[in-house]
């Protein structure tokens, strides 16, 4: 019996190499892909999406969802991943097109046909935000929620501070995270390093002169340099795969515990930051008063991804990308 996934992206060249992984995953039913700005604007983010679905020849419907983020201006990533997201090769879908209903519609609607489904978010979270601003028990039918979000433990990639999903609607990812959802954090440090697609991985998916595989190296063009300059590491580095992965096979994550983590909303120079309770420090009597407001928003802990199983998640993601 597959499980069922909805994926939520504002697609971009990582994105799209996380949508195929969980729509070539064989024991997975991938239900809906509904898309939100971040990355790019909207209208480049669902046309991403809908050229990425019929490169692997699927018919899951794609919906359109937010354009902006809940109280703020939309920040793009298109210094990341080129000006449409990715690489600027001319990729534009041929006939797929979106479904008419609005993404957070059809998120609720989903989930509330598949209660225990995963929910795989790949973006900013407005749409998801929105979608428990207007059901909010909507949580309780969700059997996972694996967020690729946040810097719970270095350094963030759009500042210092923060992770460019959360950073891009930080309302949103308080919501999201105030749910009470069974969240799994999985953040940006973990595509880092070794994590990255080196340069012999990088070769053997060219050799395979699989369409799919080829796809995911030559979109990620331009991103591959980007994190060059941004880190001075070399390679293609994989946020939203490597939490694909992990929603596909939660083992591939070594090393998760579970916290209170609070979005910083307020602040100019942390917007974005995921603050975790590591030392589980929220209910010791000292803290109470500054922790406390978070412990009673916050009625499950999140569980946090310290780290995966990169030769694994490597091995099974290039399987997927060329068999
Ligand atoms: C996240 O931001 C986006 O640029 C990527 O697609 C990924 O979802 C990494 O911080
Ligand atoms: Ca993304």
């Amino acid at each position: 019996m597959p499980r069922t996934f909805l994926i939520d992206t504002d697609t971009g060249s990582d994105d799209a190499v996380a949508i195929i992984m969980a729509l070539r995953a064989p024991d997975i039913r991938v239900a809906a892909i509904t898309v939100v700005a971040g990355n790019v604007p909207l209208p480049q983010a669902l046309s991403n999406a809908l050229y990425t679905v019929e490169l692997c020849g699927s018919d899951v419907p794609v919906f359109s969802g937010a354009s902006h983020p809940l109280k703020r201006a939309l920040c793009c990533a298109d210094w990341f991943h080129g000006e449409d997201g990715l690489g600027d090769h001319g990729y534009v879908p041929k006939n797929k097109k979106a479904e008419s209903k609005h993404a957070v519609d059809a998120m609720i609607e989903t989930i509330r046909a598949n209660p225990g489904l995963t929910i795989v978010t790949l973006g900013p979270l407005t749409n998801l935000a929105l979608a428990l601003q207007r059901d909010p028990k909507l949580a309780e039918s969700v059997g996972r929620c694996v967020i690729m979000g946040g810097n719970p433990c270095c350094e963030g990639n759009i500042t210092p501070a923060a992770e460019f999903n959360i950073y891009v609607d930080p309302e949103a990812a308080r919501i999201v995270f105030r749910s009470g959802m069974p969240i799994e954090m999985v953040g940006w440090h973990l595509c880092r390093g070794e994590a990255a697609l080196n340069r012999k991985e990088i070769d053997s998916l060219l050799a395979s002169k699989k369409p799919l595989a080829e796809f995911a190296v030559v979109s990620n063009s331009i991103a591959a340099e980007s994190y060059h300059t941004q880190t001075n590491e070399y390679g293609i580095c994989l946020p939203d795969p490597t939490a694909m992965g992990i929603a596909i096979d939660p083992k591939l994550c070594l090393d998760g515990t579970e916290h209170y983590v609070e979005i910083e909303t307020d602040s100019e120079l942390n917007r974005g930051f995921t603050l975790v309770d590591k030392l589980n420090v929220a209910h010791d009597r000292r803290n109470i008063d500054i922790w406390g407001p978070t412990i009673e928003s916050q009625p499950r802990k999140i569980h946090v991804c310290w780290t995966m199983n990169v030769p694994a998640w490597k091995k099974f993601m290039l399987s997927l990308l060329t068999e």
